[in-house]
């Protein structure tokens, strides 16, 4: 097509170029020479695309309960970075960076902590007493006598500590086998110089009760993420049969009709040169293209449902996290488009959105985790009140205040990245891994990684009722 544009004398800049490498057609071409215009720029050919036929056709005796609610959401702009990355990556970054984080997660162990915490440089003021510290884990070994030795810090100083191998504490020695790499932890134990023999161990955790939130409302909301638009593996089919559903044609109509809320959490399309020669599994090359048809599939839903998009590592915005949230440049449908990580509530019902991303590196670092149980890693992230507790095991951009501190306990968790659905309770909070669109890729078969495609998270508000509705069948 573009030859034939240049056989015309028709000059194409080369984001026109771009654009009609994924939407060609001899109706467009017909048109774009009718502009009788010599240079023809992007701008000049998108509105002469016909937008596809949005449905509007309704199921007969199909009336959502969903239609007759305003929409309910409320989000916490203080922890998403949209707007407001202020770091260059220089070293007074990092240092407020862990600054930040040491010091909101040290006041979360501060509360739960029986014991007044001791410095680091008063704990030789102790010696033969027993201590609680709250420090940040520098260094992990296990020694020739099976004992391990961490080297901790904070604010004041440096110290050894000793988690020491015998059947009397395994219990301990479990919990010191979990910890990472910049955990921010409290550490019990007694001071015999040069070290502390630990005693117990405790992360900043979620508080051990708290009440269920539910809806007034008899609403539902849908858990979706990696679509993965403009994959080659991307599954249409099936995400029409959901759209379709949420129309009324098929089972479970009533349920169909409560949904008012559609939380999206990241990897909405497949990206462009995410991983080395991605070309060749991509079916839309261009990323306005695979953006597009996100567009095209909010334009399909029901008018009433509300859609919360945030991105992920396939996502066109920066790889390191934080990410701020998807610009209008790229998403032109009405959607709440905010960053990863992010937090909102719909109908009163507190919401933790993450991408997934450092789940990688958590499962290749702590000892019972694997892609088969992802809801079992996003527990470790409550646990930690951390999204990205591993520094450097994936991209983080330190900036000034540590976004990714889970600042306050969630009612659901919801994240994505693995394309495996999970699902657990966790001291009051719903944790839902919501799978994926995509079917499985050449590099997860090398990997042995089986997907679950097209398995939906519906979950009832008024009744905090969790379902999966499978769209493959
Ligand atoms: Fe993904
Ligand atoms: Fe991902």
């Amino acid at each position: 097509m573009i030859d034939a544009l240049n056989e015309k004398g028709i000059r194409l800049t080369v984001d026109a170029e771009d654009f009609l490498k994924s939407n060609h057609s001899d109706e467009l071409l017909k048109k774009i020479v009718e502009l009788e215009k010599p240079l023809v720029s992007r701008e000049d050919i998108e509105p002469l695309i016909e937008k596809p036929g949005v449905e509007v056709e309704r199921t007969p005796g199909f009336r959502p309960v969903a239609r007759e609610f305003d929409a309910e959401i409320k989000v916490n702009h203080t922890f998403d970075v949209t707007g407001k990355s202020r770091t260059k990556g220089g070293v007074d970054n990092f240092v407020s960076h862990f600054r930040n984080r040491f010091e909101r997660l040290g006041r979360l162990l501060k509360r739960s902590g029986q014991t007044p915490s001791v410095s680091l440089a008063d704990v030789k003021r102790h010696l033969n007493e027993k201590v609680r510290i709250i420090v940040l884990v520098l260094s992990k070994r296990e020694t020739k006598k099976g004992n391990l030795l961490l080297e901790v810090e904070d604010m004041t100083g440096t110290f050894k500590v000793v988690v020491s191998f015998s059947k009397y504490n395994e219990k301990i020695m479990d919990k010191a086998k979990g910890i990472i790499l910049d955990d921010v932890i409290a550490i019990t134990g007694k001071v015999l110089e040069p070290y502390i023999i630990a005693e117990d161990i405790e992360w900043p955790e979620l508080p051990v009760i708290r009440e269920k939130k539910l809806s007034e409302n008899d609403l539902a909301t849908v858990y979706l993420s990696d679509i993965h638009f403009g994959s080659k593996q991307f599954l249409g089919q099936y995400l029409k049969a959901f759209t379709d559903w949420l129309h009324g044609k098929g089972a479970a109509k009533e349920l169909a009709g409560k949904v008012k809320y559609i939380s999206i959490a990241g990897d909405v399309v497949d990206g462009i040169g995410i991983y080395p020669n991605q070309e060749k599994d991509l079916l839309i090359k261009n990323i306005y293209g695979q953006y597009k048809m996100f567009d095209d599939f909010v334009e399909s839903l029901p008018d009433y449902i509300e859609v919360i998009v945030t991105p992920g590592n396939h996502d066109a915005v920066r790889r390191g996290e934080p990410q701020p949230a998807l610009g209008k440049d790229l998403i032109s449908a009405d959607v709440t488009s905010l960053g990863n990580p992010s937090s909102f509530s719909l109908e009163g019902i507190k919401h933790l959105i993450y991408h997934g991303t450092s789940i990688d590196s958590m499962i290749s670092s702590i000892p019972n985790l694997s892609y088969m149980h992802p809801e079992k890693v996003m527990v470790e992230y409550l646990k930690r009140r951390h999204l990205s507790p591993i520094y450097g095991g994936n991209l983080i951009i330190p900036e000034n205040i540590d976004y990714m501190v889970v600042e306050e306990p969630p009612d659901i968790f919801h994240t994505g990245h693995v394309h495996k659905n999970g699902y657990t309770q966790y001291r009051g909070t719903l944790v839902i891994n919501s799978g994926t669109f995509q079917d499985q890729t050449d590099f997860q078969v090398k990997q042995g990684h089986v997907p679950t495609p097209a398995m939906v998270p519906v979950y009832e508000m008024k009744y905090g009722r969790l379902r999966t509705l499978d769209f493959k069948s």
